[in-house]
């Protein structure tokens, strides 16, 4: 017997046929001149329309450019949020240095709107408007890490959470250190995982990130992060122009001149992790040689830096010392290798776990993030 949702004897091109009959009617009529457009259009090999957006708001700015939340408008009132990235033009010295790196990026660009990695920002097109260049990208709904850190985040929430709530938090997920908050090793590692896979696919792609730092780093409502800013990226063997890295995060090695690779990138991840789980950045004011020194000599004097639970930890000190190892030959041999070796952050997480002291770390972040949210609606 057969069942009245069983589509198995349906044939689709009648269905089509049937309903293209209607549209054209007995007479044919404007439904019919419709679907004769419709057969038209869906027969070419291109379309094109206008597109509006609308500014919202800025959602941010830094050196290179400035970032809007946007609405895209769409055909019966409605709207499409993402977000549009101007690159400013000041900074070059010419016209034609700023299109050939405008050329460059956009090339990066392609490339890295087709590797579609959960941890990655998607980009959807690069756009040149009165002979400025707009990127078009998914608005990430969220905080940066930069902003996440800052201590308001955490008083916001503390007058309106009930204790066992407020120990929680302190004790699973963002807790006070001297400068800044400082994340709890469980949720440190769970975001640095989360960059290491977005990474790991930039570098098997052949792209370099060249400028990992907390404000380029983003962590969703829902919990979990997406790397963003590819401003300074590369394709391995097509350098940028000029370079737009920021020396507190850099490798040792690109302070000293040598070009970022995907070796630097873990560098960089490293001095992140190390600022996530101490809550503080230990070079505040030092440049040139001094800035090179000190980053020479963090690897042995991490334990004066990092609270007690993390520097009794030997496999998480291991895990910050494999990332920002001086030498680059001493660091991981890949983003793969930083999470997925006996060494990596996988290990570490897995050691929590039997442990019993692992959480669902992504769903801790969100709690927190709407918490935060809730507030500042108020
Ligand atoms: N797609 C996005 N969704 C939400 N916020 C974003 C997005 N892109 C950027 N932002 C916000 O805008 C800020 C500046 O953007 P971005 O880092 O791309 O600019 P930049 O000029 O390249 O910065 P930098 O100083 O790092 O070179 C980010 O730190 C972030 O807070
Ligand atoms: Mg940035």
């Amino acid at each position: 017997m057969k069942m009245e949702n069983d589509l198995s004897s349906v044939d689709p091109t009648a269905a089509f046929d049937e309903s293209a009959a209607i549209l054209k009617g007995e007479e044919g009529g404007a439904a019919g001149e419709l679907m004769d457009r419709f057969q038209a259009v869906t027969s070419a090999n291109e379309v094109r329309w206008e597109i509006r957006y609308r500014l919202i708001r800025r959602l941010g700015a830094g050196g290179q450019g400035v970032v809007f939340l946007a609405d895209r408008r769409g055909a019966f009132g409605t709207t499409f949020r993402l977000a549009l990235k101007f690159f400013r033009p000041d900074g070059y010295s010419s016209v034609t240095a700023y299109n050939s790196e405008m050329a460059r990026l956009a090339r990066v660009a392609t490339t890295l709107a087709r590797i579609q990695q959960d941890h990655l920002l998607d980009l959807y097109n690069v756009i040149e408007l009165d002979g400025l260049h707009v990127l078009t990208m998914e608005w990430v709904d969220g905080y940066g890490l930069r902003e996440l850190l800052k201590p308001r985040t955490l008083d916001l929430v503390r007058a309106t959470m009930r204790p066992d709530r407020w120990d929680h938090v302190n004790d699973v997920v963002v807790t006070k250190s001297a400068e800044q908050l400082r994340l709890k090793p469980g949720v440190a590692t769970a975001i640095l995982r989360e960059c290491l896979s977005g990474v790991a696919a930039l570098h098997r792609t052949g792209i370099v990130h060249a400028d990992l730092k907390p404000s380029n780093l983003m962590i969703k409502r829902t919990g979990n992060c997406k790397v963003i800013d590819f401003g300074s990226a590369f394709l391995v063997g097509q350098p940028a122009f000029r370079s737009t890295w920021t020396p507190r995060y850099a490798a040792v090695e690109v302070l000293e001149g040598a070009p970022h690779t995907p070796q630097a990138d873990l560098a960089s991840l490293g001095y992140m992790l190390f600022e996530m789980l101490s809550g503080q950045y230990p070079f505040v004011d030092l440049m040139g040689p001094d800035l090179i020194e000190a980053k020479r000599r963090l690897p042995q004097r991490l334990r004066e830096f990092l609270p007690a639970e993390v520097a009794r930890n030997e496999r998480l000190l291991n895990l910050i010392r494999r990332l920002i190892a001086p030498n680059p030959a001493d660091r991981f041999c890949s983003a793969e290798d930083a999470d997925q070796s006996p060494e990596g952050a996988a290990a570490f997480e897995r050691e929590l776990v039997r442990a019993n002291l692992s959480s669902d770390y992504a769903n801790e972040i969100r709690l927190w993030l709407s918490e935060i949210e809730q507030e500042r609606a108020e």
